[in-house]
């Protein structure tokens, strides 16, 4: 069984949020249950790409309107990775330092259609010429136009006969764009055009989950969201091919996210978890100059809607100005108006609030284990894997229970409880799981246990990725 995986993201080449995280954990395991699979990605201008040595394996160019766009395939030659890592490179469209946005701006790159489409049909024009792969799995819109192109366009209907698995892990994002930018599609067949359409746009997102042979998402809480209305339109849809649909909860590259061996990390874990904890503790409190005799709250995350960080200015205000006895520290980039009212706040709150407003891998696993907390407020959480590493470090999620997010933090008022739910969106109600928290923190043996408790559960891909292979098997046992 070999399998291909094509996507935007793949951890530790390129990584925006969680799809890389997943595109550069799931082959590993998919490879120890003796599935061989390899990721494709666009070749961007990060420091981590430009460091590799690379093998060209394929050369070609494509038309899209009137332009030709030459293009090269190329084997990354990192030995470490523990999977074959292609990159698409063309110069023209993705030689820049962002995946998605221009770092700079902030804003998204103005030629996004173009970008993706070529993408995915110089990955098809590769396969044409040489395919040893059974499954071509796509992630999200950027690939999502794939399952259609290989069924219903004459240049790569070589392809047909490939299953495709089709996964969403973030379906606000369709990539939709109007029907008068048809001419920089490939020719396909006239009376397929329906696959292409939803309200009116050609949308890849749904194109994706008609044409896929197996749709699925990555918690199975989001699944029924997606059915009942955080698809952005598409709910009929996907409620219709729920026969084809499943939710596989994402789980952890546990080598990466290694208590004991963690190279990010200054102090590794021995034996004593308590230890540990206070020593990764006190080089967060002592770096940004904060009390260490109070629970460490931390936030990592994009400072977007969809993760509820607007909702941290007001929480974390009232919360400590009202007496509430903890710490803060917010990690991420994102929305202006949260990063200026997140800045104000760190004058006002010396030795009890602070942030960094960048993205900085390092230091997120600091926190992972130096914070004793760490909140997740989304308003949607598709799985989420901040409160999965934040378990594996002993650190207590306080989450709202959505997604993934409710499928993975039971609350502690359960017998095998490993977090604190809150139901509603509100402040109100995160304001009282913040109060909970910080109940907790003073019943030692309690949180003592509870920290041992969780850092032992097993989020490993393991079962995760046995649940995807079974689904590749039985596909192509319908060929
Ligand atoms: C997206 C989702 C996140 C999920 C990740 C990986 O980033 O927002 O919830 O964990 O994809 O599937």
């Amino acid at each position: 069984m070999k399998i291909l995986h094509i996507s935007a993201e793949c951890y530790p080449a390129a990584k925006a949020g969680g799809l890389g995280d997943v595109a550069g954990a799931l082959p590993k395991y998919l490879r120890d249950l003796g599935a061989e699979t390899a990721v494709i990605i666009p070749k961007y201008r990060s420091k981590w790409i430009y460091e590799q040595s690379y093998e060209p394996v394929f050369q070609g160019h494509l038309s899209i309107a009137h332009w030709t766009v030459p293009f090269a395939i190329e084997k990354c030659g990192n030995p470490t990775l523990g999977f074959p890592l292609y990159m698409v490179n063309v110069p023209r469209l993705f030689d820049r330092p962002g995946i998605y946005n221009d770092p700079q701006t902030g804003q998204g790159y103005w030629d996004d259609l173009e970008r993706w489409l070529v993408f995915q049909q110089a990955v098809l024009q590769w396969l044409l010429h040489h395919n040893p792969y059974n499954v071509f799995h796509c992630h999200d819109h950027h690939t999502g136009l794939v399952p259609f192109m290989i069924k219903h366009c004459r240049a790569y209907r070589a392809l047909a006969h490939i299953p495709t698995v089709f996964t969403i892990h973030n379906g606000q994002y369709h990539g939709a764009f109007h029907w008068d930018k048809t001419f920089m599609l490939p020719d396909y067949d006239r009376d397929a055009g329906g696959l292409l359409d939803w309200d009116g746009m050609i949308n890849p997102l749904a194109t994706g989950i008609k044409c896929c042979w197996q749709l699925t998402t990555v918690s199975a809480g989001y699944m029924e969201e997606l059915r009942a209305g955080s698809s952005g339109g598409l709910e009929w849809l996907i409620n219709n091919e729920r026969a084809k649909s499943v939710g596989i909860v994402n789980g952890i590259d546990t080598d990466v996210w290694n208590p004991k061996t963690d190279p990010l990390l200054g102090t590794h874990l021995n034996v004593n978890v308590a230890d540990w904890k206070a020593k990764a503790k006190l080089f967060i409190t002592q770096k940004f100059h904060l009390r260490n005799d109070l629970p460490l709250i931390i936030f990592i995350g994009r400072l977007v809607g969809e993760k509820g960080a607007d909702l941290l200015p007001n929480l974390i205000h009232r919360f400590l100005s009202e007496g509430g006895e903890a710490v803060f520290f917010i990690l991420g980039t994102g929305e202006q108006s949260v990063s200026d009212a997140l800045m104000r706040m760190k004058s006002r709150y010396l030795g009890v609030f602070d942030t960094a407003l960048m993205y900085n891998e390092e230091l997120s696993h600091r926190l992972y284990a130096g914070a004793d907390f760490l909140l997740m407020p989304s308003r949607v959480e598709p799985c989420g894997l901040n409160q999965l590493y934040s378990l594996r470090y002993g650190t207590i999620p306080i989450v709202r229970a959505v997604g993934g997010l409710r499928d993975t933090v039971s609350d502690i008022a359960d017998e095998k409880g490993c977090g604190i739910q809150f139901a509603a969106f509100n402040e109100t109600e995160a304001l009282e799981a913040l109060y909970r928290a910080t109940d907790l923190y003073q019943q030692a043996e309690k949180w003592a246990n509870l920290r041992q408790h969780i850092m032992q559960i097993d989020h490993s891909w393991k079962q995760s990725a046995q649940r995807y292979l079974n689904i590749y098997q039985d596909m192509v046992s319908r060929t």
